[in-house]
C-alpha cells in the first residue's frame, strides 16, 4: 500500500490524498496514513503515467548504446509507464522470436510496460511484408508495426500493409520520407542548410508521403499513424485528412517542438536527427497543431547513439537524440508555459491519446477509484539542468545539455509499484 499525500490531480482544484492498493487506486480524499509507504506530494501535480509510442531501446544488437534495462529506467524517470520499442534493432524485429525477446526482457526489468513494435517489411527493406499476423499472435501481442528509420515507400506494399492491419486490428506507423527526395540529405532544406553547404531534406518529402498514405488508408478503410511530424505542411495535410474522416493519428517529438535548424550553425551532430530540425515557422505550427488536436500526441523518438557515431563529422554522424527523460520538461516549456496546453492537455498528449491510439486499456486512464495506479507526480515549479552523463541511458546524446528546464518528476508508479522516485529508478 502506498499513500500519496496532498497531490493535485491534473493541476486542478484542491490537493487530495490518493491511496494505492493492489495495483489500483483504492481511495481518494482526505485520508489517514497508517503504516503505509507515504509519498509526500504536497505541491505536486498527479497525472496518468505517460505512454511513448516511439522509443528506440537498441536491444538486441546495440547494447553498447541502450538496453531494455537502461531504457526502461530512463522511461520510468521520465514519467512513462508504457513505451513502444521500435523494430530497427539488430536483428530486426520482423519475426516472433525477436519481438518476444523484447517483450520478455521488458517484463523481467518491470520498470515500464515494454511493447515491441514489429517491422512492416522483412529486414525493413520495403520489399516484402513481414509476418504481421505471427507477431500479432505471438506472446508479445504486437499492436503496432513500423519500419521506422525507413519509409514504407512502395505504395503497393503500403496498401497491402494497411489492408492486413485492418484485418488484424493493428496499427501501421509510417516514417514519412519519400526516399527519392532525400538522397544524401543532411539537414532541413532551407536557408541554413544552403549556407552551411549541407544537402537538403525538403518538407515535401514528408508531406507527399503523408498525403499519399492518408489517401491509401481512407481507400482501404484502415487506420494510419504518422511518426514524428516535422513540418507545417504535414499538419495541414493531417487537418484536411481528419476533416474528411480519414482514421489518421499523428505524433510530434519534443525536439521538433523546441528546436529549429538555427541550431545547426555549430555543426554539432548532436542536432542531427531524422526528420531534421526544421524552420522556426514549422516549430510554431507544430505547437499549434498539437494544441488543436490535429497532431494527437507527443512521442519521444528517443534514439541513443554511441559517442563514435555522434562525435564525428556531420555527414558521418547517425541521426537521433535522447528524449525519454526530457520530454515532459520540453512539453512544459513549449506548450504549458506558452499557454497552449493546461495540465489536462498534458495528460491528453502524453498519456491518454497515445494509450488510445495503441489500444492499451490500462494506461491513460482517469485518476479515479478503481483505476490502475499508473501515475506520475510532477513538481511544476522546480527546474533542473540537463547533464547527459547523468541520464539513465547508456548514451548521452542529448541536445539539451546544460539547459535549465522546467518540471521535475518526483515519482512514477506502475500498477502501484514505485518505479522512480526522487531521480532514482527502482533498480
Ligand atoms: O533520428 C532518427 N533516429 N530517426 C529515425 O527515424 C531513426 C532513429 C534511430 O534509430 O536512430
Ligand atoms: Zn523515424
Amino acid at each position: 500500500m502506498t499513500l500519496i499525500k496532498g497531490a493535485v490531480p491534473y493541476g486542478e482544484g484542491d490537493p487530495v490524498d490518493i491511496l494505492v492498493e493492489d495495483g489500483q487506486i483504492s481511495d481518494i480524499g482526505n485520508l489517514k496514513s497508517d503504516d503505509q509507504d507515504v509519498i509526500d506530494a504536497r505541491g505536486l501535480i498527479a497525472l496518468p503515467g505517460f505512454v511513448d509510442l516511439h522509443t528506440h531501446l537498441r536491444e538486441p544488437g546495440r547494447e553498447d548504446t541502450e538496453t531494455i534495462e537502461t531504457g526502461s529506467a530512463a522511461a520510468a524517470l521520465g514519467g512513462y509507464t508504457a513505451v513502444f520499442a521500435m523494430a530497427n534493432t539488430d536483428p530486426i524485429a520482423d519475426n516472433p522470436v525477436v519481438v518476444e525477446h523484447v517483450w520478455r526482457r521488458g517484463r523481467e526489468v518491470a520498470l515500464v510496460d515494454v511493447h515491441p513494435i514489429g517491422a512492416v517489411t522483412v529486414g525493413l527493406k520495403g520489399e516484402r511484408l513481414a509476418e504481421l499476423g505471427a507477431m500479432a499472435r505471438s506472446n508479445a501481442n504486437v499492436r503496432i508495426f513500423s519500419d521506422d528509420g525507413m519509409c514504407v515507400a512502395d505504395p503497393l506494399i503500403m496498401r497491402r500493409a494497411l489492408e492486413y492491419s485492418r484485418g488484424l486490428d493493428v496499427l501501421i506507423a509510417q516514417h514519412a520520407e519519400e526516399p527519392r527526395l532525400t538522397v544524401g540529405a543532411q539537414a532541413h532544406e532551407g536557408e541554413t542548410a544552403a549556407r552551411l553547404g549541407l544537402a537538403g531534406w525538403p518538407a515535401a518529402a514528408e508531406e507527399s508521403i503523408v498525403a499519399r498514405d492518408c489517401l491509401l488508408a481512407g481507400h482501404v478503410g484502415a487506420r494510419l499513424h504518422v511518426c514524428h511530424v516535422s513540418t507545417a505542411g504535414t499538419a495541414d495535410v493531417l487537418r484536411w485528412a481528419k476533416a474528411r474522416g480519414t482514421q489518421v493519428s499523428a505524433e510530434v517529438t519534443p525536439h521538433h517542438l523546441l528546436l529549429d535548424d538555427d541550431r545547426l550553425n555549430t555543426y554539432d551532430p548532436v542536432n542531427k536527427v531524422n526528420p531534421p530540425l526544421r524552420a522556426i515557422s514549422d516549430t510554431k505550427s507544430l505547437r499549434e497543431a498539437l494544441a488543436e488536436g490535429v497532431i494527437d500526441c507527443v512521442a519521444t523518438d528517443h534514439a541513443p547513439h554511441a559517442p563514435q557515431d555522434k562525435d564525428c563529422e556531420w555527414s558521418a554522424a547517425r541521426p537521433g537524440m535522447l528524449g525519454l527523460q526530457t520530454a515532459l520538461s520540453v512539453v512544459i516549456q513549449t506548450m504549458v508555459q506558452g499557454g497552449l496546453l493546461d495540465w489536462r492537455g498534458v495528460a491528453r498528449v502524453m498519456s491518454e491519446r497515445p494509450a488510445e491510439i495503441a489500444g492499451l486499456p490500462d494506461h491513460g486512464r482517469p485518476i479515479a477509484v478503481g483505476e490502475p495506479a499508473n501515475l506520475v507526480l510532477v513538481d511544476p515549479k522546480a527546474t533542473w539542468t540537463v547533464n547527459g552523463a547523468e541520464l539513465a541511458s547508456l548514451a548521452s546524446n542529448t541536445p539539451y545539455e546544460g539547459m535549465e528546464l522546467p518540471g521535475v518528476i518526483k515519482a512514477t508508479l506502475l500498477r502501484g509499484k514505485v518505479t522512480a522516485r526522487d531521480g532514482k529508478a527502482a533498480r
